[in-house]
């Protein structure tokens, strides 16, 4: 694999590697009850700010030993009145074998930033580096059947829903459902 160049760039974003002083921008979009319930952890403090940042700071770039790719969303100088900060989100993928050629894609935008397709626009520039960067054979992603914002995103990027799981997660005190997407490296080229 052949080193990636950052940041990415998209219409309206910046797709940037992890910096220490993103854990201050980030832990108001983490820290909400809303962003949180859907994903592995509780709501941020501080601290897990600190760790987490830490931890994807290496992540840049599938062929690297972290294999993961990690970046942080920030919206192009003049859109900031958005939201009041440049950081939006943050959206990654990384290798789910040993092949490395299946990756899942996560995603995070800040509520305050929704509704604009700045998600789609950054899923979207990840699967291309996914798909014409790596050369990656297939992408899913993963949510609760409850989480519909991440499942309509999904679709609007053009993965397909391939399952249904019936409560084969234990999340924050129950079992819950989980939908899978999927995109393969073909479904692109009949795209
Ligand atoms: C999942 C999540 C990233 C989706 O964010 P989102 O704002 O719904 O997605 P987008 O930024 O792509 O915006 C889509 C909306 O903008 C609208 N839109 C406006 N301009 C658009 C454009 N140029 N392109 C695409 N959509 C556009 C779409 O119609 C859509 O509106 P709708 O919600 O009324 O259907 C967000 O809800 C989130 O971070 N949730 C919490 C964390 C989480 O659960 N992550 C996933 C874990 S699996």
């Amino acid at each position: 694999m052949k080193s990636l160049t950052l940041p990415l760039t998209t219409d309206r974003l910046n797709l940037r590697a992890h910096r220490e002083t993103d854990a201050e921008a980030l832990l108001p979009i983490y820290s909400r009850e809303d962003v949180s319930q859907f994903l592995l952890g509780e709501p941020w403090t501080a601290e897990e700010a600190r760790t987490q940042i830490a931890k994807r700071s290496s992540k840049t770039g599938l062929d690297t030993e972290s294999r993961a790719l990690s970046l942080i969303v920030e919206t192009k100088d003049g859109l900031d009145d958005i939201e009041g900060s440049v950081v939006i989100g943050d959206v990654g993928i990384w290798l789910t074998d040993d092949s490395a050629e299946k990756a899942e894609i996560g995603w995070v935008l800040n509520p305050a930033a929704g509704g604009h397709g700045f998600a789609s626009e950054a899923a979207t520039a990840m699967l291309n580096v996914a798909f014409d960067h790596y050369n990656l054979h297939r992408v899913i992603a993963q949510m609760d059947a409850r989480n519909t914002a991440s499942a309509k995103l999904a679709s609007r990027i053009g993965m397909r829903q391939e399952a249904h799981l019936r409560q084969d997660w234990w999340s924050k005190g129950e079992w819950s459902d989980t939908l899978i997407f999927g995109m393969l490296s073909t479904d692109r080229q009949v795209a």
